[in-house]
């Protein structure tokens, strides 16, 4: 798997090497000032990338309005870039298949790569991300920006209190029966997935939302 332990992901040097389209090319200018260190040497200014994860009623919504509201960056809502037919499959209880999902995992990173570019010190985005193999396709926005950390957050509470919420909720396309489905090919973080930070979602919200922002200051003491 891909490794963040440092800001410049294994590989990158040859990834480097190769020609890159003009778009990521300027991303990589971009973020090139950065802090001088106490030796004088300069550390690329890193950014942040914050993906809000797990199955439909988990609170990913919820939690990634209030990070991103009280961290002042950009969030994206993953619900609202499926293509129509995605929205017309899952509205009427139909279970997206891998193939459904790609396209949307690759616009999603798109637009968290393009928030940075644009200045953006951090993104929030909103994201089911219920297979390892779709968590992959979201860490390749680090190939893209060598700047940018990314951390899952993983949103875990037991299916029946997530029907609950799903059928309580109003003004939302997704039903009550893709708890289920979700569940079902959900793949729990592995624990050698590092970049995964595991929140109990079956809290209150209040406690929920304040618990994520602390694991999340945390993470941005430790990372700068
Ligand atoms: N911790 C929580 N406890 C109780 N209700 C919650 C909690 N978090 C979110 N909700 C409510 O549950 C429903 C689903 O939350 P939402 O943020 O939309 O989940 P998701 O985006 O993961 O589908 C919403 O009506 C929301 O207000
Ligand atoms: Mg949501």
């Amino acid at each position: 798997m891909l490794s963040y332990d440092s800001a410049v992901p294994n590989g990158q040097d040859q990834a480097a090497a190769a020609p890159l389209p003009s778009a990521s090319v300027n991303s990589v200018a971009a973020t090139a000032t950065g802090a001088v260190m106490a030796d004088g040497q300069t550390r690329p200014q890193q950014h942040h990338l914050w993906l809000i994860t797990g199955p439909a009623g988990c609170g990913k919504t919820t939690v990634a309005e209030h990070l991103a509201s009280a961290l002042d960056i950009p969030y994206i809502e993953g619900d609202l870039f499926h293509p129509q037919a995605n929205i017309d499959k899952m509205s009427s209880g139909v279970p997206l298949t891998d193939a459904d999902r790609w396209d949307w995992l690759t616009v999603l990173r798109k637009e968290a790569n393009s928030r940075i570019r644009e200045g953006a010190a951090g993104v929030v985005v909103a994201c089911s991300a219920l297979k390892l193999k779709y968590r992959d396709v979201i860490r390749v926005a680090a190939y893209w920006d060598r700047s940018l950390l990314i951390h899952f957050i993983f949103l875990h509470a037991p299916a029946e209190m997530l029907l609950k919420r799903v059928t309580a909720r109003k003004g939302h396309y997704m039903g009550a029966n893709m708890v289920k489905s979700q569940f079902d090919i959900l793949e729990r973080p592995r624990e050698d997935e590092i970049d995964v930070i595991t929140v109990d979602a079956s809290r209150d919200a209040h406690e929920v939302k304040e618990d994520a922002l602390e694991r999340v200051k945390a993470m941005l003491a430790a990372e700068g």
